[in-house]
């Protein structure tokens, strides 16, 4: 049988900017992304059962899934016909967590695929199938430092920012991403990134610019109900961390560390607080 094993890398949002609301109903972003190496494996086997089966641990396997939705839309795209299909993700990232997990599993799953069935496709071509399963697979199928423009499709690679180990800790409750974006009136939003200064900052390879302009809008229209993201930010930031925020549309929050002892002290801490706590570092 015909098998592929892929890390799916989770994402940060070093900035996150909203800039309008479109007819489309999506809104148009400006975000700098940036991969970590907390990871799925996503093994992608070819079979003869004329079905696409995916296991995902707790998370529903059926048509809903996003490496379901990108393995149907990689058909679709090449005009392949599959005999069969298994999707087996060993989940390590949190699910609704703002870390574009299920994403990553999509891009895994497509690079999978072009592997197996068309090795000479184009990355851009991939791009092109990731983006009619959502707005962040595109990104997910470039990773390292890079930003994200249109609905996140549009992507700038950028140098790769400099080093930072990174302590992740996601609250007890979800945030639902579609519910955050209706709570956005574009003219009314503060608490906005400076994304030209963070760029500048990359650029140089200035840690301490890149840990100054860590900013996510959407902390700006959180509902009073989510301010447990704010208790583990300041919690973060008393032990030791240069900069933190929210990612994505939430809530996992994250601190940036340039210290390994320092970071391993406040992981051992935080993760007797906290269930879902994390410490990885960019990739
Ligand atoms: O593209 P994706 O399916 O990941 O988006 C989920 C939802 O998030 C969309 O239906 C839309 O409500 C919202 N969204 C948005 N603007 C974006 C990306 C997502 O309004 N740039």
């Amino acid at each position: 049988m015909k098998r592929v094993t892929l890390p799916a890398y989770a994402k940060l949002n070093l900035t996150l900017d909203i800039l309008r609301k479109r007819e489309d109903g999506y809104h148009d972003m400006q975000m700098i992304m940036q991969s970590v190496e907390l990871h799925d494996d996503v093994t992608v086997a070819m079979t003869e059962s004329g079905e696409v089966v995916c296991h995902c641990g707790d998370i529903p396997g059926d048509e809903s899934n996003l490496a379901v939705k990108a393995a149907r839309a990689f058909f679709d795209a090449t005009g392949i016909v599959p005999g069969g299909l298994v999707i087996d993700i060993e989940k390590r990232i949190p699910a609704q967590a703002g870390m574009a997990g299920g994403s990553s599993d999509a891009a895994a799953t497509l690079r999978a695929l072009r592997k197996l069935l068309r090795p000479d496709m184009l990355g851009e071509e991939l791009e092109h199938i990731g983006a009619r399963v959502g707005s962040d697979v595109p990104y997910c199928l470039r990773g390292g430092t890079a930003l994200a423009e249109g609905r996140g499709e549009r992507l700038t690679s950028l140098r790769p920012a400099p080093p930072f180990h990174v302590l992740l800790c996601k609250p007890e409750f979800d945030i639902p991403t579609p519910a955050l974006f209706a709570r956005v009136r574009v003219s009314e939003l503060w608490g906005r990134p400076d994304t030209a200064g963070m760029l500048a900052a990359i650029h140089r390879g200035d840690a301490d610019g890149v840990a100054a302009r860590i900013k996510n809008v959407f902390e700006s229209v959180l509902p009073p109900e989510f301010a447990g993201v704010f208790d583990i930010k300041a919690r973060m930031r008393q032990l030791g961390a240069e900069a933190v925020a929210m990612t994505g549309s939430g809530p996992t929050v994250f601190g940036l560390f340039r210290d390994y002892a320092l970071v391993r002290d406040a992981y051992i801490i935080l993760a007797e607080e906290h269930e879902r706590t994390y410490l990885t570092q960019f990739v």
